[in-house]
């Protein structure tokens, strides 16, 4: 007899601060009711990190990673002094996760635009943000010219687009649109356009390939932001985008990205602790469980991620069951508990 196969996937999990353990006992739950697939190693980070071994990223939380190579993640506090690198950078080059995926979705009815459903992918590790950055002193003045240099890679910039493309046709997208400035910036993004154009090539016939100038993209996003579908681009440019996008459905509040690498793959929710409302059962669960509704996705379990948005939906615009920021009433238990409700409902 063949050995019963265990369906569970290890994965790290690290609740967080503030509000992070109340979103995350959230997102356990609904996981549960739609069968969660994977088994759970609870880690500390953030604040919780600090307490229990001094370090906002714990020895043994990075070594958790390096085991699972997956993990969802609550909001961390960066604690302010002590000299502490941001966390988030530095598991970004830890496991060198070079591609930030973040989707935007109408979800609740009645805001700016309706029926927007876009991904942004984002280079994640070179461009202008490897910080080489100097100063060059000028008379008396030390500090008289600030330089920057931004470093672009054939291989980088094939391999986020790679990821696009392969993404658009994972999820049964039509469209990648490339944005860059290669009128401006002619070496730095030229080499992400070229490169871009030729792995295109490869997925001529099966998935859409256009360009934007990165000025002209950000207008045409706020005027018509339904011609685009999955949109790639380099690291600053995708940093301001995606925020851009998220202001398009809803805010930050509501915003689940994947940063996925070479060695791992994180899912998280793009807002804070929200020390404000912690503790008080009042936080909005929905980013993280969107997250996870990604690491569904990334597993393989797209059924499962798909009957997740879909409760969530139901519960939004038909229950119309809402916490206090989407102008509801409903605390985060019963918010999880009407998303429970709609799961088992659909069996
Ligand atoms: P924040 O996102 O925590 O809060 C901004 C505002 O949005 C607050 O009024 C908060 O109550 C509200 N809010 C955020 N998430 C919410 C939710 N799920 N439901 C309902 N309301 C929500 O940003 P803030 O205050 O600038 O940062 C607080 C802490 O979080 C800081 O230590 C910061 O460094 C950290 N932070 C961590 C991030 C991460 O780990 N990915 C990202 C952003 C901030
Ligand atoms: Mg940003």
């Amino acid at each position: 007899m063949p050995p019963i196969a265990d369906p569970s996937i290890p994965a790290t999990l690290i609740p967080g601060d503030g509000i992070g353990p109340e979103v995350t006992e959230a997102t356990l739950e609904v996981l549960s009711a739609v069968g969660d697939p994977f088994r759970w190693e609870p880690q500390k980070a953030g604040m919780a990190g600090v307490a229990a071994c001094g370090d906002p990223l714990p020895a043994e939380t990075l070594e958790s990673i390096r085991k699972t190579r997956l993990a969802l993640k609550g909001p961390l506090t960066t604690p302010v002094g002590g000299g502490y690198r941001s966390s988030n950078v530095r598991l970004r080059e830890e496991f060198q996760l070079y591609a930030n995926l973040r989707p935007a979705r109408t979800m609740v009815p009645g805001g700016r635009y309706e029926d927007i459903d876009l991904v942004l992918v984002r280079e994640n590790l070179e461009g202008l943000y490897v910080g080489f950055e100097h100063y060059v002193p000028v008379g008396d003045d030390p500090r008289a010219v600030a330089v920057a240099s931004g470093v672009n890679t054939r291989a980088g910039s094939r391999r986020i687009v790679e990821f696009a493309f392969d993404y658009a046709q994972k999820h049964g997208r039509r469209k990648v649109t490339l944005v860059h400035k290669a009128n401006v910036l002619k070496a730095l993004t030229g080499i992400f356009l070229e490169a871009g154009k030729e792995v295109a090539q490869r997925y001529e016939g099966r998935i859409a390939c256009d360009e934007r100038i990165i000025d002209a993209c950000a207008m045409q996003l706020v005027m018509n932001p339904w011609q685009f579908d999955v949109i790639v681009t380099t690291n600053l440019f995708g940093d301001i985008l995606s925020d851009e996008i998220a202001g398009l459905v809803g805010g930050l509040g509501m915003a689940p990205a994947a940063n996925i690498g070479v060695d791992a793959a994180i899912f998280e929710a793009v807002h804070g602790s929200a020390p404000d409302i912690a503790g008080k059962g009042i936080a909005n669960p929905l980013a993280l469980m969107l997250a996870a509704a990604l690491m569904l996705d990334h597993v393989g379990e797209q059924d499962k991620a798909r009957r997740l948005r879909g409760a969530i939906d139901r519960v939004l615009r038909e229950d119309k069951v809402r916490t206090g920021d989407l102008g509801g009433k409903a605390t985060t238990r019963e918010f999880s508990a009407a998303i429970v409700r709609r799961l088992k409902e659909r069996g």
